[in-house]
């Protein structure tokens, strides 16, 4: 610990020299509005008691005179690791919420329970930096009761009675989490858009995460038995990510700074700029162990399961000693994939066999030549590569155009998923 301090406050005073990119600091709120666009914050409460924010862009850049009042609404979810600013960095006009805001959306970014987004109270009772068991929670969690509430929310503040998901790498197991578990949400939802949906990691090349996803039984012994909830304390991932923002504002050390991009993103992107590095990697996320875990049993075993409490609690809370996969056949709303030709994180195959799982894929789009994980929110060409054919196949739903169901002969693996129920 000393040492860490140490480190901490030499990498700090001596290492790095520059100051710091404004617009690194702004919170999601500043952002939106330092670009030009109307923002409104929403607050969420759960079932369970967790409270937070939804941010909210109404209308685009120029408002029109007569602004339509029945608006479709757009829920952007980020995967794990992200924040809602994350859709707002590549700026005004290329960002993926400032793009569908400026073409006719009403744009909502999702910022659930424990994402680092201007929540005043976090919980009915717990306190987020006092309560360790605050952190008690994973991406189960999330979709069962974080992205419900909000939809509901979204639902009763435009009198809309559908809305359109836009959803980004792991964010895809919160999102499929609540529709095989309360499938009457599926109703709720035109369609969604999957951009790199990280939900079956069969095929996944990603030498970083997988060898820490090897710790997963470790972790969940610490956090069993000595009941730690985070996989670190809140001021350590706070140090982190002061440190990350002083070392990316050094020209010194800017390689290094995208070295730790590409590490977390997967794979080194050749269409991200070195402009929007320095935004990308501005904190460090909190991490709750549970979630941490689920992760990485998920991934070891190239699977898509309800947490993995061990045979014997398994047994008591699911009536199975190995926790059940999510009934994917009972996701129904229409869904458009959307996946980088050379991403090693959400792979073609991987993203193929979901669409056979799902019971409604209406879109296969493979972004490429060259296109990767992260590139979906920090490659300026994602503007045009990805954001425009999603604003065109949403704009068809609206006007009564939506495309012919794929149905994909399900490969051995799929059968495999399905017949091991
Ligand atoms: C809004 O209402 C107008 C007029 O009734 C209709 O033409 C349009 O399709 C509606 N838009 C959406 C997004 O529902
Ligand atoms: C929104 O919620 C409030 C309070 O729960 C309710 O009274 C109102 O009828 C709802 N409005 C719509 C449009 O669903
Ligand atoms: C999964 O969902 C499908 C479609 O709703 C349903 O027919 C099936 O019984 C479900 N399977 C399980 C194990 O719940
Ligand atoms: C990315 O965008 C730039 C500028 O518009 C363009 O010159 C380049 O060809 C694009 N790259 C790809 C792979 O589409």
């Amino acid at each position: 610990m000393v040492l860490l301090l140490l480190v901490y406050f030499l990498c700090n005073t001596l290492l790095f020299v520059n100051g710091i990119n404004p617009d690194v600091l702004l919170n999601t709120e500043e952002r939106i509005k330092k670009d030009g666009y109307p923002v409104e914050i929403h607050q969420v409460t759960t079932e369970d008691g967790y409270i937070f924010n939804l941010f909210r862009i109404p209308h685009g850049l120029e408002k029109q005179e007569n602004e339509p009042k029945n608006k479709s609404a757009v829920l952007f979810v980020t995967g794990h690791g992200g924040i809602p600013k994350h859709f707002l960095l590549l700026g005004k006009k290329l960002a993926a919420a400032y793009y569908f805001a400026d073409r006719g959306f009403d744009v909502w970014l999702f910022c659930y329970r424990g994402v680092d987004c201007q929540n005043p109270k976090k919980h009915k009772k717990l306190n987020w930096n006092k309560n360790p068991t605050y952190w008690d929670f994973s991406f189960h969690e999330v979709g069962v009761y974080d992205l419900p509430a909000s939809i509901d929310l979204i639902l009763n503040v435009t009198g809309q009675k559908k809305i359109f998901n836009v959803v980004h790498s792991s964010g895809g197991s919160i999102v499929y989490a609540l529709l095989s578990e309360k499938p009457e949400y599926n109703d709720k939802i035109k369609i969604i858009a999957n951009y790199a949906g990280g939900v079956i990691t069969y095929e996944v090349d990603y030498p970083f995460v997988q060898a820490i996803a090897q710790f997963s039984g470790v972790l969940k012994n610490v956090w069993k038995n000595l009941g730690m909830y985070e996989l670190m304390p809140g001021f350590m991932s706070d140090m982190l990510g002061d440190t990350f923002r002083k070392m990316c504002a050094d020209p010194k050390w800017f390689r290094t700074c995208k070295v730790t991009l590409w590490t977390f993103g997967s794979h080194v992107s050749t269409l991200i700029e070195d402009d929007v590095v320095d935004l990308a990697v501005s904190y460090f996320p909190r991490l709750p162990i549970k979630q941490v875990g689920h992760f990485a049993d998920n991934l070891n075993r190239g699977d898509f399961r309800k947490f993995d409490y061990g045979p014997d609690k398994n047994m008591q809370v699911y009536g199975t000693r190995l926790p059940p996969r999510y009934n994917l056949s009972a996701i129904n709303s229409p869904q458009a994939f959307f996946y980088g030709k050379t991403d090693t994180l959400s792979t073609k195959p991987d993203t193929q066999m979901l669409q056979g799982l799902v019971s409604n894929t209406i879109l296969d789009y493979e972004v490429g030549p060259k296109f990767v994980h992260l590139d979906f929110l920090f490659a300026r060409n994602a503007t045009q590569m990805v954001y425009e054919p999603t604003v065109k196949l949403f704009q068809d739903y609206d006007a009564g155009i939506v495309p012919k169901k794929i149905v994909r002969r399900k490969k051995k693996r799929a059968d495999m998923y399905n017949n091991s129920y």
